[in-house]
C-alpha cells in the first residue's frame, strides 16, 4: 500500500506523543485495559489522530462484560445469566447467593479482562468460594457455565455502515474451554471454520454477532465470542473490539475462509480509520 509505518509502545509515554505527532492513522494492534477500553481512543480523539476500530463508547462498554451483555440483551442477543461479585460481602456469602441465583456449575471471570485470564469453573460450593477468594482486586462476575462449543464470529463494517459477517470459527479443545494456553498455542486446540454446527445455528450465530456489533455501537470490525450449548442454543459471551490481528489469528482465519486475504483484511481496517466516528460516541 506504500504506507510508511512506525511502532509505538503505549508504555513509553514520551515517545508515544512524539510518535503520534503528524501521524495520519494510528493502527491499533494492541489489546487489553488502557488500550481496548476507550482510554487510548479518547487520547487519539483529543489529539485529532484518526485510528482504527471502534470509538470511545463501544470500546469502553465492550471491555466490560456485564455492561456489554446488558446492552446486547436489549437488542435481543441471548447470553448466559450472570451476576457481578461486588466486594461488599464475604466469599462465603457470595457463594451462597450465586448458588441460589444461578445454581452450579458457574464460571467465575474478571469483568474487564481478556485472553481467558482468571477464568475458573466452579462445580462445588467449596471451589466457588476458593475461586472468589483467590481473585485479587478488580471486578469479578459469575455466569452459568454452559458446556458446549466455543465459537467466535467476526464482523466487518464498511464506512457506509454495510455489515458483513464472517463464517463462525470453532475452537475445539479437549475440555471444551478455550483457555489462555489454547489461545497461546501451548495447549491442544483444533480450529474448524465454519464451526461444526447446523446451518440454522450458523445463521443464528451470524445474526446475533451482527446484532451485538450494532447494539454496542462497534465500528469497522469486531469479534464476538459465543458458546453453542449441547442443545444447540447460541449464547453470546463477549465482544472483542480490538481482536488479535496476526496473520494466523482468529479474525484472519475467518476472513480467509470467506475468501478475504490477510492483505484485504488489513486494508479494510486501515480504510475504516478515515471515518469521523465522533458523531457516534
Ligand atoms: N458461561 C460460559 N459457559 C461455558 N464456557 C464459557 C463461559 N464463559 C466463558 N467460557 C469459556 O471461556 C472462554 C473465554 O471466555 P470469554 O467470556 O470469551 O472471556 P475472555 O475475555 O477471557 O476471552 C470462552 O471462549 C469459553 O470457552
Ligand atoms: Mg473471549
Amino acid at each position: 500500500m506504500g504506507i510508511k509505518t512506525r511502532s509505538l509502545d503505549l508504555a513509553d509515554r514520551e515517545n508515544l506523543l512524539a510518535g503520534l505527532d503528524g501521524a495520519s492513522v494510528a493502527f491499533l494492534a494492541i489489546a487489553g485495559r488502557g488500550a481496548e477500553d476507550g482510554r487510548l481512543q479518547g487520547l487519539l480523539e483529543t489529539l485529532g489522530v484518526p485510528y482504527t476500530g471502534s470509538g470511545v463508547l463501544a470500546s469502553a462498554v465492550g471491555m466490560n462484560k456485564l455492561h456489554s451483555k446488558a446492552l446486547a440483551a436489549a437488542a435481543g442477543v441471548r447470553a448466559p445469566r450472570g451476576v457481578e461479585i461486588a466486594p461488599t460481602a464475604t466469599a462465603d456469602e457470595h457463594a451462597v447467593g450465586i448458588e441460589q441465583l444461578l445454581g452450579l456449575p458457574v464460571i467465575v471471570k474478571p469483568v474487564n479482562e481478556g485472553g481467558s485470564i482468571g477464568l475458573q469453573v466452579a462445580t462445588t460450593m467449596e471451589s466457588l468460594t476458593t475461586a472468589i477468594t483467590e481473585h485479587g482486586d478488580g471486578g469479578l462476575m459469575a455466569e452459568v457455565f454452559h458446556p458446549g462449543r466455543s465459537v467466535s464470529v467476526g464482523v466487518l463494517e464498511d464506512p457506509l455502515g454495510a455489515i458483513h459477517v464472517l463464517p463462525p470459527l470453532e475452537a475445539q479443545t479437549p475440555n471444551g474451554l478455550y483457555s489462555y494456553a489454547a489461545k497461546r498455542g501451548t495447549a491442544a486446540c483444533d480450529y474448524h471454520c465454519p464451526a461444526r454446527v447446523s446451518t440454522e445455528t450458523l445463521e443464528d450465530l451470524r445474526r446475533q454477532a451482527a446484532a451485538a456489533h450494532c447494539a454496542l455501537g462497534c465500528y469497522s470490525y469486531s469479534r464476538h465470542d459465543f458458546i453453542v450449548t449441547e442443545a444447540g442454543e447460541v449464547l453470546w459471551l463477549e465482544v472483542n473490539t480490538l481482536p488479535g490481528l496476526s496473520r494466523g489469528g482468529n479474525l484472519a482465519r475467518m476472513a480467509l475462509a470467506d475468501g478475504i486475504s490477510y492483505e484485504q483484511l488489513v486494508t479494510h481496517i486501515v480504510r475504516g480509520a478515515n471515518i469521523d466516528r465522533r458523531a457516534r460516541t
